[in-house]
This record gives C-alpha cells, structure tokens and sequence, in this order.
C-alpha cells in the first residue's frame, strides 16, 4: 500500500514558531517532527510515501528528505495552495494513490507504537475505512467517534458538548472511494472542510471499522502537546 503524510495547514496554534518555518519541521526533542510520521509508515511496510505541504514550504521538505532514500523510502512532493482543510490536502493524493487502498497520516500526529498489524489487518481483510481510536480526557478538541456495541455510529469534530471520549487518531486507512467523497463536502464553521465528513459518509454506508489504540499518540499541534512529545521521546532515549 501507499502511504500519505499531510503537512500542510498555517500551524497557527503555535504562532510565532510557524511564522516563517512549517510545523512539521520544528523539532520533537531531537528530530524534525515529520520524521516521526515517516518512520512509522516505513516501519508498517510502506515505502511509497506522498508528502503534501504548502508551496512556502515545499522547498524545505525537499531538503530535508530529498528522494527518501536516506530512509529507504521512495518519497513524492505535491504542493496544497492555501490550507482549505485535511481532505483538500488529501484529495491532492488522487493520482498517487490510483485505485489501491492507502494510508494516510497527520504530519503532527507522534505515534510511539507500530501500526505494522493493524495496516496489514486493513490490507488484507478489510473494505471502505478504517480509523484509530484513543480515549482520552480532553475530547473537545478532537474528531470524535461514539461507538455502540462494536460499530461507530456518530462522529463530531471537536464539539462542544462531546458525546465520546473516543479521538479519532490523525491515521486514516481509506479506499479510493474517499476521492469521490470529498468534492461533494460543505464548508464547515471554521470555514475548511472536515477529515470527520469523509469518515461519516463511511459511517453511514456501513464501511467505517476502528481499533483502539494502546500506545502513545500525540496531535503536537499546540505548545503544550508538542512540549509533552518532546519529553516522552527524550525520556525513551534516556
Ligand atoms: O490529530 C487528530 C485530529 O486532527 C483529529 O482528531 C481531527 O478530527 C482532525 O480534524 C485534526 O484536527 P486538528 O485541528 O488537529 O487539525 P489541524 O488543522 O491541526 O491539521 C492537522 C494536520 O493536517 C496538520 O498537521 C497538517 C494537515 N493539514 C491541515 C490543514 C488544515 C494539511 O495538510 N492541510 C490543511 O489545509
């Protein structure tokens, strides 16, 4: 399978360190943070990787991965105009993805535990989508999922009022069907269009499968979150 790491978006929660630099090349305790997200698809089994970013950026990532080889992986650039959303950045990925099921990550989102067995498990076994799952104390602000008796039934995208306590990990194992999905999207209030959105339409066709997950994960996209995944992979090394 493909894989795909989204690193595009203003990173403005940690305005001023993204003024003139993309979030995901500021450093967690002693790499870049996208390395994170590209090990972790290399150690799952995949090595076809499209990195997405804005066009400030693109340049950046260029050299700091060049063809990947320095990873033993085959690395490909596609620019994202502005920052309309997770699925616009990932509707860029059409081409490059064809008609095989893929994988596609967060650049900011820290997973310290193999993903290898649950990619193989949606490889080999499984059809339309699946998500990862982490329960956790703060879930206003994530997507989340309500699950009842095995299946997710609901999804909200950082509600005010959560009916879970369920986030929707930034790793997203898809068909191609989710090309098609994401032009027939709205706007949502906060004027982009929604990762949530792609998944309800899974949801509602029946298609969406989940696990949950046991390891680290961290979305360090605020200063608190990127301090904290600094710190767990300083103590790792230690
Ligand atoms: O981390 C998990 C959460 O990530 C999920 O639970 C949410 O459902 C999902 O919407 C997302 O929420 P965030 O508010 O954290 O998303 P953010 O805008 O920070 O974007 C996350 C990553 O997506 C970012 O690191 C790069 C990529 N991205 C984002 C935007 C808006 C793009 O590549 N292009 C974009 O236009």
């Amino acid at each position: 399978m493909k894989g795909v790491i989204l690193a595009g978006g203003t990173g403005s929660r940690l305005y001023p360190l993204t003024s003139v630099t993309n979030k995901h090349l500021l450093p967690v305790y002693n790499k870049p943070m996208i390395f994170y997200p590209l090990e972790l698809l290399k150690e799952a089994g995949i090595k076809d990787i499209l990195v997405v970013s804005g066009g400030e950026n693109i340049s950046d990532f260029l050299r700091l991965l060049g063809s990947g080889r320095q990873f033993d992986v085959n690395l490909t650039y596609r620019v994202q105009d502005g920052s309309g959303g997770i699925p616009v950045a990932l509707s860029l990925a059409k081409e490059f993805v064809g008609t095989e099921k893929f994988v596609a990550i967060l650049g900011d989102n820290i997973i310290d535990k193999s993903i290898r067995s649950s990619v193989e498990d949606f490889e080999k076994n499984t059809i339309g989508a699946k998500i990862i799952l982490k329960k956790v104390h703060d879930p206003h602000r994530y997507g989340l999922a309500e699950v009842k008796d095995g299946h997710v039934i609901g999804m909200q995208e950082k509600p005010k009022d959560p009916k879970s306590d369920l986030a929707i990990c930034g790793i997203y194992m898809l068909d191609p069907k989710a090309f098609s999905i994401i032009p027939t999207l709205k706007l949502s209030q906060r004027d982009e269009l929604e990762i949530t959105e792609v998944l309800q339409y899974y949801v509602d066709h029946n298609d969406l499968t989940y696990e949950i997950f046991d390891g680290f994960w961290i979305d360090a996209g605020t200063f608190d979150a990127l301090q904290s995944a600094s710190v767990h992979m300083a103590n790792k090394q230690r």
